[in-house]
């Protein structure tokens, strides 16, 4: 027997479906267990078969399709397929008939032994609990040869009490013995020694009984406690995929399980776990449950492999051993993400860009850089598309005559649209015009033609969001036709007198301003064409 094959029992469809709103369809719950096969658990536990006819059927479900089937189960047989039933013969009668039909059947059985559950809940002695315990685990191994018992609140229980208990369970004939943490209340140092002191005190329990830790997440302390319990000799972890559960939740089973693969010569323990599958079921389940897995979430939060900051990016260029413990890609992430953002440096942007398949001088980067940084201001993860738009934009600019420095514009349902503008022309001087419209943009427009020149006439103008959100970038495009006199430059045959149209494009998070950009940048292509013809 390998006592460092730490078992990973999964209870997303039992303890994890108790979370407030999590309840799941049979269907779904048939997925779930699928791809908790392929995941390579060892035990799911699959419901409450008591606990209503739906759950029966699911456990029922999964029972005879994954119950009996081999996918991705770490021993090449099938997972074990448990059933939860309280210390009562009809629970356990119900719950075997839910899993029987699995090639490896469980009934898991509970009865709590703490003071507080005694006195308020179950309103029984101790000597009653001792002998429900006695009784019906001996019943659930009269129907399963594989028997878990749970002494419900055992973080809070008398170890004394529980070394008693738990001596009576294995002489029954459980197999399993699993301590709950069931409120989340022990710290990891006391619910460590509290294992060793079961596996140390408890009459009976040889190498073939297996320890259980099931913790309870109310403190935060789930995972670190479950840890202390293996550390102290337990060989089954109770979890749930993204953490889910009563209250705070379990075990997260993401976190126990990397925490124990990353640190490898730390805990000198293995489990049966595929880690390339966690970011898929994870998905499925936050998906199933309607529960979102929150951003920062270790291991399986949007933000776990995502950098911002700018030294934290550089380092990750350079090393990724710098900022990560362990590879996106050994739980199923595609790859690290650096987040843009207003932290980052000149050198994730260089980057980010070289991949995009932009090579940029050094002043256009600084350029781009510049005009990242306003954006980034604005505008809190920069995606591709925005850096996509930013560069172009900037590349379009080096043709750049006339620029516009400032805008300000009054608009709305009573006053007249008005528009007052600062252009900087190509010396260098700063010009300023107010002007009126029948909406903003004509405002600024007719300010930019009072102070650049009648160039041409409008034709076309066209706004399309770069990236989604109200604080997306908007691109403008604007189509000016112009009436050149001499545009033998661009067309030598066509004469004098020839119309032509002009594009600009403005990119910018207001569109009024990314209107005014693409304007100026139309009317500068018609200046350049003008002087070009004029020789
Ligand atoms: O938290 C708990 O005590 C339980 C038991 C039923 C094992 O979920
Ligand atoms: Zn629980």
């Amino acid at each position: 027997m390998d006592k460092s094959y730490i078992r990973i029992f999964d209870t997303t469809l039992r303890d994890g479906e108790q979370s407030p709103g999590a309840t799941m369809t049979k269907d779904e719950k048939l997925r779930i267990a699928e791809s908790l096969a392929k995941l390579g658990v060892d035990v799911i536990e699959a419901g409450f078969p008591a606990a209503s006819p739906g759950d029966l059927a699911a456990v029922q479900g999964i029972a005879e399709s994954v119950g009996q089937s081999k996918i991705g189960s770490p021993s090449g047989e099938p997972p074990i397929i448990c059933g939860l039933a309280r210390a009562k013969k009809r629970d356990i009668e119900i719950a075997w008939q839910g899993v029987k039909a699995a090639v490896r059947p469980r009934i898991h059985t509970f009865l709590a032994t703490s003071d507080i559950h005694l006195e308020y809940k179950l309103r029984m002695t101790r000597e009653e609990v001792v002998a429900q315990v006695r009784e019906m685990v001996g019943f659930a191994s009269s129907l399963c040869s594989d028997v878990e018992f749970s002494p419900e609140d055992a973080g809070r229980s008398d170890p004394e009490f529980l070394y008693e208990v738990l001596a009576v369970a294995i002489a029954a004939g459980a197999t399993t013995l699993n301590i709950p943490d069931t409120v989340g209340y022990t710290t990891p140092s006391e619910f460590g020694a509290l294992i060793r002191g079961i596996i140390d005190n408890t009459a009976g329990l040889d190498d073939s009984i297996i320890v259980s830790v099931h913790c309870h997440n109310d403190l935060g302390l789930a995972t670190a406690n479950s840890l202390a319990g293996v550390q102290n000799g337990a060989r089954q972890i109770e979890v749930a995929v993204n953490g889910i559960g009563e209250r705070a939740g379990n075990t997260a089973l993401e976190e126990v399980v990397m925490a124990m693969t990353t640190r490898e010569t730390f805990y000198n323990k293995k489990t049966g776990i595929d880690t390339t599958q966690i970011m898929r079921v994870s998905k499925l389940v936050s998906s199933c449950t309607g529960m979102q897995v929150q951003p920062n979430k270790a291991i399986v939060g949007a933000n776990a492999f995502a950098h911002e900051a700018g030294i934290h990016q550089d380092g990750m260029l350079k090393n990724e051993s710098t900022y990560e413990i362990m590879r996106p890609e050994s739980v199923g992430v595609a790859e690290s993400q650096l987040v843009l953002g207003k932290h980052s440096g000149r050198h994730a942007i260089k980057s980010r860009l070289q991949s995009l398949g932009y090579e940029l001088s050094d002043d256009d980067l600084g350029n781009a850089f510049t005009r990242f940084k306003t954006l980034a201001d604005k505008k809190k993860n920069i995606t591709d598309a925005d850096l996509e738009a930013l560069v172009t934009d900037e590349l379009r600019k080096t043709s750049q005559l006339w620029a516009l420095a400032d805008l300000q514009v009054s608009s709305g349902t009573t006053d007249m649209p008005t528009a007052t503008l600062r252009l900087k022309d190509p010396d260098g001087e700063i010009h300023v015009q107010a002007s009126v419209g029948t909406g903003p943009v004509d405002a600024i427009y007719n300010a930019i033609d009072q102070i650049v020149g009648d160039h041409g006439t409008l034709l076309e103008f066209q706004v399309h969001s770069v990236t989604g959100g109200t604080n997306a970038l908007g691109e403008v495009t604007v189509r000016v036709e112009s009436l050149q006199e001499n545009d033998s430059f661009f067309n030598p045959q066509s004469g004098a007198g020839t119309k032509r149209s002009y594009i600009g494009h403005g990119t910018a998070t207001d569109i009024v301003v990314a209107g005014a950009q693409a304007y100026i940048a139309a009317i500068n292509k018609i200046i350049i064409a003008e002087k070009r013809d004029n020789g």
